[in-house]
């Protein structure tokens, strides 16, 4: 595929297919994140692939965290709890330990975390990537073992069951600034 239509042709996907995603696949996606630039080439993204009961117990302390503080966390946080259950595969994306250059550090992350996002589009892959973990990212983190890095997203991937229009964008002249 061009590279212009795999950035054409990316989505957000939010249903998945039964159809197992290889970590191979996977291992390839969080190649081509570490080709992104980073502020002083710091490349301060480390990633994890998260499936099956992990990924079912992060889906349930989204859950459990919505039931309890339904009036504080954003309302679609249990529709994207859904989404990674639905999906196959999160890579988990965190910042390693450094406490300076956080601002630099996440513009330098979400660059990676849009390689994987175009990489799965350009593999015939489905990916969303999520924010709606922010209340639990802690206690995710804990779990996972690493409770002294900070997740910043989770990407969910797996094989796309939905074709979805595009969502609409602002004009280009309501962005471009004269
Ligand atoms: C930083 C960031 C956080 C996001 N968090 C979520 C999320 O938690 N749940 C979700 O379903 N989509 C999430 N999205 C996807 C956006 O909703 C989506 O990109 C936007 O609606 C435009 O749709 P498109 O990606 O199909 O072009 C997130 C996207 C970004 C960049």
């Amino acid at each position: 595929m061009e590279f212009k239509d795999v950035i054409e042709k990316r989505r957000s996907i939010r249903k998945f297919t039964s159809d197992e995603v290889d970590n191979q696949l996977l291992v390839e996606l969080i190649r081509l994140a570490t080709l992104a630039p980073s502020a002083h080439n710091r490349q301060p993204w480390r990633f994890m692939i998260v499936k099956d009961d992990k990924k079912d117990m992060i889906v349930s302390m989204m859950n459990e965290f919505y039931d309890k503080y339904k009036d504080k966390v954003s309302k679609t946080m249990p529709f994207t709890a859904s989404v990674i259950g639905e999906s196959k595969a999160l890579i988990v994306v965190f910042r390693d330990g450094l406490k300076e250059d956080r601002y630099l550090d996440t513009l330098s992350i979400g660059g990676a975390i849009e390689h994987i996002c175009l990489g799965a589009t350009s593999m015939g892959l489905g990916s969303v990537w999520i924010n709606d973990i922010d209340p639990v990212k802690e206690e995710i983190a804990k779990y996972l073992g690493y409770g002294d890095l900070e997740i910043v997203s989770v990407v969910a991937i797996g094989y796309p069951n939905q074709d979805p229009k595009p969502r609409p964008r602002k004009e280009l002249n309501d962005v471009i600034l004269k």
